[in-house]
């Protein structure tokens, strides 16, 4: 059977995963991440593509060519934007590819504005507070499909 592509894309500030808020996100990056996603993936007979930007736009195009090249799911940290972006929620439902929505931290245990996820509105399945774990959990389920 032919290896199943997965996007991993990554919204802002997630690049300074490691050092950033460590209490709230662990101390993984997200090279460590990409790791451990090959890893699994491996095991999956999936192969994955990890892709980070600070930019809403990048996300808008990468969801776009998920599905112009046939990916078989993608698993979106959209970082803030999560809270903020209609135009993520439009671009999920412009496209038929399964979206997975990941979080590390659980943000409907944090502040008040981050309890309304947009992509959330159009993601097929929600994985979050299990730090990196969310990722593979997200993985597990892409494979699944
Ligand atoms: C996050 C949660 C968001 O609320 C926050 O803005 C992030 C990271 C997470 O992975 O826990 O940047 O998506």
């Amino acid at each position: 059977m032919a290896k199943r592509l997965v996007y991993v894309l990554n919204g802002p500030n997630l690049n300074l995963l490691g050092m950033r808020e460590p209490e709230i996100y662990g101390h993984d990056t997200l090279d460590d991440i990409a790791g451990m996603l090959e890893d699994r993936a491996r095991e999956l007979n999936c192969e994955i593509e990890m892709r980070q930007s600070n930019h809403e736009g990048h996300l808008v195009d990468w969801l776009h060519e998920a599905q112009a090249e046939s990916v078989h799911a993608v698993l979106l940290n959209a970082g803030a934007y999560t809270h903020t972006s209609i135009a993520l929620l439009d671009a999920m439902r412009s496209i038929v590819t399964p979206v997975f929505e990941v979080h590390l931290s659980d943000p409907t245990t944090r502040e008040e504005f981050r309890h309304t996820s947009y992509v959330g509105l159009a993601a097929r399945e929600t994985f979050q507070g299990h730090g990196a774990k969310s990722y593979l959990l997200a993985l597990d389920a892409a494979a699944q499909l």
